[in-house]
């Protein structure tokens, strides 16, 4: 099984992780999609995709990931697995942490497709985020912080990529 990596990243952080992830979770193969130049189109590919995606601009969407949004609508997803990370600064905006990983999950789910890997905020401090779920006890995904919280990145994506896989090999 080849996963789908697709990811936008205006400073490189999402870039970095994505690198990390692909690491981590080799021997599976892992297809890189940076998608200011791949066509989002490819999803449709794969059986389990992940999405890396930094909220950027008071709670917005990445500007590349801004760019191919409409096309998006026009995926059909059905049947499909995905898992969202991002990355964000809960210190500079606490009030839009990670606001993306929400509007990027919300998104795929309406086009069909199921989530997987969501965590806990436990070790975290916002105050709102469109990614947060049941009462601000678990993200919809990663959360990755490499503003203010970059030692504990590598253990946060290596213990998200084993739950990934585990939760993609339990689904029937
Ligand atoms: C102008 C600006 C606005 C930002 N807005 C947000 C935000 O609303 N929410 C958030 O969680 N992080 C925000 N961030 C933090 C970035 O998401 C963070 O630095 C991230 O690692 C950038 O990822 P990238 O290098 O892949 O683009 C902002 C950063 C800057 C410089």
């Amino acid at each position: 099984m080849t996963i789908g990596l697709f990811f936008g990243s205006t400073t490189g952080n999402t870039e970095d992780i994505a690198e990390q992830i692909e690491e981590q979770l080799a021997p599976l193969a892992c297809q890189m999609h940076n998608v200011a130049d791949d066509p989002v189109s490819l999803m449709q590919d794969y059986q389990l995709f992940i999405c890396g995606i930094p909220t950027w601009d008071y709670g917005e969407l990445q500007a590349d990931w801004e760019d191919v949004w409409e096309e998006l609508d026009a995926l059909d997803l059905s049947g499909k697995y995905f898992a969202v990370y991002g990355c964000g600064d809960q210190v500079g905006y606490p009030e839009w942490y990670q606001d993306a990983v929400g509007l990027l999950h919300d998104k795929l789910i309406g086009l069909g497709a199921s989530p997987l890997g969501y965590t806990s905020t436990e070790g975290y401090r916002f105050e709102q985020s469109k990614a947060a779920i049941d009462n601000k006890q678990r993200f919809v995904g990663l959360a990755v912080d490499e503003d203010n919280q970059h030692d504990l990145t590598d253990a946060r994506v290596s213990r998200w990529c084993e739950q990934v896989i585990e939760e993609y090999n339990a689904t029937p």
